[in-house]
């Protein structure tokens, strides 16, 4: 059955007004999509993970079991869930100009050479993932811009080989007199269609 993964990247839960919007999204994709085929939903949700960035050991470890081709060990998950998806869906607030650290070890772990991207011989890459459009939900609290973590994730979407990135983004959610539900709700509505 083709996949929806859904990445979580929202570290407040359900106080968080960008899973709002994500699921929002979600909810449209499954209406415009449902009628054609079905499709299932796999979420990674980043905030209950055990996230571990490389260190070098465990670089290491990794250079050896793809020098072994073990492509499908458990440390590939990620690659392999990023590799395999029909369509990948990321949500993450704006932290720090980018995103939650989380975000970046769930990257980490999932670009990994022979899974989702190859190198050719004369050093340029091509993307193996299966995806065709990939969307970043993303809200901040002062700007009104995409914001850095998009353009990343662009360049990530690139790497992967994936067609497609679609960015929504709601800005200025913590400024003095912001009216957030209009403004989620605005953004959310200018998605309607997909
Ligand atoms: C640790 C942290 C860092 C933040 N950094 C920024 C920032 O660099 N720029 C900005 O406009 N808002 C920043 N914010 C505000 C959040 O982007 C904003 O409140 C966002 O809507 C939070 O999304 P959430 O409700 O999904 O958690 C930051 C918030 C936190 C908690």
């Amino acid at each position: 059955m083709p996949t929806v993964l859904f990445v979580n990247a929202c570290i407040r839960g359900k106080d968080s007004r960008t899973l709002a919007l994500g699921e929002r999204l979600l909810a449209q994709i499954r209406e415009a999509n449902n009628k054609d085929m079905a499709f299932q939903i796999e979420e990674i949700r980043l905030s209950t993970e055990n996230l571990i960035p490389l260190n070098y050991e465990r670089l290491q470890r990794r250079e050896e079991l793809l020098a072994g081709g073990q492509y499908q060990d458990t440390m590939f998950d990620y690659a392999n869930a990023v590799a395999y998806a029909d369509m990948i869906v990321v949500a993450a607030p704006c932290w720090n100009m980018s995103f939650p650290a989380a975000l970046q070890i769930f990257f980490e772990a999932a670009s990994v050479e022979g899974i989702t991207y190859a190198r050719e011989a004369d050093g340029t890459t091509r993307g193996l993932c299966r995806a065709e459009n990939m969307y970043y939900v993303t809200t901040n609290g002062y700007g009104d811009t995409r914001g850095l973590g998009a353009d990343y994730v662009d360049a990530l979407r690139r790497l992967y080989g994936i067609r497609e990135l679609h960015v929504v983004s709601a800005g200025g959610l913590d400024m003095e007199g912001a009216d957030v539900r209009a403004i989620l709700e605005e953004t959310a509505f200018k998605r309607r269609g997909i």
